[in-house]
């Protein structure tokens, strides 16, 4: 790791399910534990509500990353969700590969609510993997005077 990256304070967005990621970070939350400043919680009702634009927004707005965190397989409360957020994390995989961007940079994570432990490993070990990378070229701003995630959807006003 370069000092520069080690300096590097990332914008890491986590799209987390209420029914497992959400809770699993309230647990360690309540656990007492800790998790890097860098991770913005966006609680969402399934990870199946997050978009490919919606993940793409959050990066145009200043996330360096962005995680999707869903319900281990099988478990979604909504049945499929959580296949279909791993099918679009996996589909901007491919489109950050083909701008010229790392693909690591987006990232698919499966929880159970009981796992606030695992949280806390999984968020620490993508913010350090987001650190080695750097800040994404595909933020509007590289100074980190962000945007939060969701603040220009549609409805809101130019
Ligand atoms: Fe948790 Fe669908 S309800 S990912």
């Amino acid at each position: 790791m370069t000092t520069e990256a080690k300096e590097f304070e990332p914008e890491v967005v986590a799209f987390c399910c209420r029914h497992c990621a959400y809770s699993a970070a309230d647990l360690a939350g309540g656990g007492r534990m800790t998790y890097p400043c860098a991770i913005k919680i966006v609680e969402m009702p399934c990870t199946g509500r997050a978009n490919v634009l919606e993940i793409l927004h959050a990066m145009e707005n200043g996330a360096d990353g962005v995680a999707v965190a869903g319900c281990l397989p099988g478990t979604c409360h909504y049945i499929k969700g959580n296949t279909h957020a791993r099918q679009r994390v996996d589909h901007v995989s491919e489109l950050l590969t083909k701008i010229g961007l790392e693909e690591m940079r987006v990232r698919m994570i499966h929880i159970s609510a009981a796992m606030g432990a695992q949280f806390v490993a999984e968020v620490t070990n993508f913010v350090e993997t987001i650190k080695d990378l750097g800040p994404s070229p595909l933020s509007r701003d590289t100074g980190n005077a962000r945007v939060a995630p969701g603040s220009e959807h549609a409805g809101s006003k130019p």
